[in-house]
């Protein structure tokens, strides 16, 4: 599975309720991982399997903020260092090759962002990818979010998403109602941002009204019906055939209180109802990575999905270069070892930075 090197969104705020007092187990990335809240209600994350025996952390509790086994109650702090273990005595050093590996966590716009790469020191670490249109909402706008999973991988998800030709047919009778079938459809692609409209969305000077905007690596935005709503979605990858969607809907407040909130939540059966027609369909589709289906013939209307594989595929041979150099030996956590699988190490516990 590839994974670009980058923040993700992996969940919401809400799934993380309970952190401040028992651990919270959440897959992604094809990672079983632990997250929890330590003494200063920071969200911590660590990988889910104790480096003792391998009991699940999850199944343990959350102790002066830090996560304690349930096994033999060893502990570890939000950085991974072990920082006890009972059965040595409390005058022990800390011991330290039973680390865990500790990942770097962000929480902004009611969403929970991890960084997956090679962890970096504290400053070097780049801003969240939420920029641009995404700034529409951050000021003024309610929201409330549909969290469902799909059973493809992130690429399938996204791709469907920049997909304005499965208006008329798989939501005929929803959004789609309406729609023409023939389309010209255009896309551009400006760092990480990828927007994609059709052509008679334009105006005379060729300005679309409400054009559809990707983020790499997996946020997605477009107004709906103008700039009072917004529809935001984040790709959160649990693994290769598995994506953790949220479906957010932003409505902008106005006079009457509480009203912003109440249409935020009515949209949500809805976004259900069109988020099912999508998924009956892109679970008949193979469910891994979508780079090396070269056996998929794509037409004019499929511009913005080619300029999606072809950006992947820049930043899978980018990223895959150090490798073949050499530069790196240790081991790897992830990969299938088909054609697009680029290996993206799992640090070691001890090379985190502090
Ligand atoms: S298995 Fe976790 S402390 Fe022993
Ligand atoms: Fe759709």
């Amino acid at each position: 599975m590839y994974i670009p090197e980058a923040w993700h969104v992996i969940a919401i705020r809400r799934e993380l309720r309970r952190a401040h007092r028992e651990p919270v187990a959440l897959r992604r990335f094809g990672l079983d991982l632990v997250l929890w809240r330590d003494a200063e209600g920071k969200l911590r994350a660590v990988l889910d399997r104790c480096p003792h025996r391998s009991a699940s952390l999850s199944a343990g509790a959350v102790k002066d903020g830090q996560i304690e086994c349930p096994f033999h109650g060893f502990r570890w702090d939000g950085e991974g260092n072990c920082v006890k273990v009972p059965c040595n005595g409390p005058e022990a050093q800390r011991p330290r090759h039973l680390a865990n590996t500790a990942f770097e966590l962000r929480e902004a716009h009611d969403m929970v962002w991890m960084w997956w790469g090679q962890p970096r020191a504290a400053g070097d670490y780049p801003e969240l990818p939420w920029s641009g249109p995404f700034a529409a909402v951050d000021e003024g706008y309610v929201h409330d979010t549909l969290v469902e999973t799909t059973q493809v991988g992130w690429m399938r998800n996204v791709e469907n998403q920049l997909d304005w030709a499965h208006l008329p047919f798989a939501h005929h009778n929803t959004i789609g109602t309406g729609f023409p079938p023939d389309i010209e459809v255009r896309a551009e692609l400006d760092g990480d941002l990828l927007s994609c409209w059709p052509a008679h969305y334009e105006d005379d000077e060729g300005v679309p009204h409400t054009p559809l905007h990707y983020m790499f690596p997996n946020t997605w935005i477009m107004a709906v019906g103008g700039p009072n709503n917004y529809s935001v979605i984040a790709f959160a990858p649990v693994d290769e055939t598995h994506t953790r969607m949220y479906l957010r809907t932003y409505v902008k407040r106005g006079r009457v209180p509480g009203l912003a909130a109440l249409i935020a939540r009515v949209f949500r059966p809805a976004n259900r109802v069109i988020f099912k027609q999508d998924q009956r369909i892109i679970e008949t589709q193979p469910p891994g990575g979508t780079v090396g289906a070269r056996d998929e013939k794509l037409v004019q209307a499929d511009l913005p999905i080619a300029l999606f594989r072809k950006e992947v595929r820049r930043r899978m041979e980018a990223h895959a270069k150090p490798e073949e150099s050499g530069s790196s030996s240790s081991s790897s956590s992830e990969g299938s070892g088909d054609s697009q699988t680029v290996q993206l190490r799992v640090p070691e516990p001890n090379e985190r930075a502090s």
